[in-house]
């Protein structure tokens, strides 16, 4: 199995002086806390780093605290996240049977969703993400910010990452180069059936500075 990290966005909406993924979260950049979990992966046979430009040194501050793997690859990153995953899906073993794309800024995701959505994919799916129910009312809207509809929250999933895929599948995929938010959505308008599992509240996104508190806090909390 193959994993690829995504890390190469800029994070404007946190604020800080360095891409998002290599913002300090309890003594170790995001990337640091992602890695250290995908490399723990049983089965792990290819892990790619998508890096910002200039910052694709394995030896680097990114990975501080964690022992960078032998079936580590780091390439570079591009304008859009569709872009970097496909960058980083060219860069995976081609033995791999499955590949999962992660958020380097959904740091702090368990082990236990890897698995998950690994498992689930072996069992046959053509794709997997994680998910939970949605605690809000969703609205969908008009350009002018006029309701258009209520979905029925009983039907609707916020997703996270990890997201696995049979390797062939995910790279036919993003062979159209359409872009989309997440990888899902490319399988998805190929035909392909995904599956959702349980997520966790701990796979959230570091966004803005209030989930960085939040993380940090996490982090300081899991030592004690
Ligand atoms: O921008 P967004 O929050 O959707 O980013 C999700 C993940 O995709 C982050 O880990 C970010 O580093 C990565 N990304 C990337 N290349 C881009 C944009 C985002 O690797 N051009």
């Amino acid at each position: 199995m193959g994993v690829v990290v995504v890390a190469a966005g800029s994070g404007q909406r946190l604020g800080a002086d360095v891409p998002k993924a290599f913002v300090d979260v309890g003594g170790r950049p995001m990337l640091g806390h992602a890695l250290a979990t995908a490399a723990a992966l049983p089965g792990l046979r290819s892990l790619v780093v998508v890096a910002p430009a200039g910052m694709g040194d394995p030896a680097g501050a990114g990975w501080r605290g964690v022992e960078p793997p032998p079936a580590l690859r780091v390439v570079e990153g591009a304008a859009d996240r569709s872009g970097s995953v496909a960058a980083g899906l060219a860069a995976v073993d081609d033995g791999c049977d499955v590949v999962l794309v992660h958020d380097a800024a959904r740091c702090l995701t368990p082990l236990a969703v890897f698995e998950r959505v690994v498992a689930a994919v072996r069992a046959g799916a053509d794709g997997v993400v994680p998910g939970l129910a949605v605690v809000d009312t969703v609205k969908t809207v008009d350009a002018g910010g006029f309701v258009t509809g209520t979905p029925d929250r009983a039907g609707l999933r916020a997703v996270q990452t990890p997201q696995g895929f049979p390797l062939a599948l995910l790279r036919a995929a993003h062979a159209s180069g359409q872009v989309a938010t997440d990888d899902a959505a490319l399988v998805e308008r190929t035909g392909h059936r995904v599956l959702v599992v349980e997520g966790d509240a701990l796979a959230f996104k570091v966004t803005t500075p209030e989930d960085l508190e939040r993380a940090t806090r996490l982090v300081a909390g899991r030592d004690h």
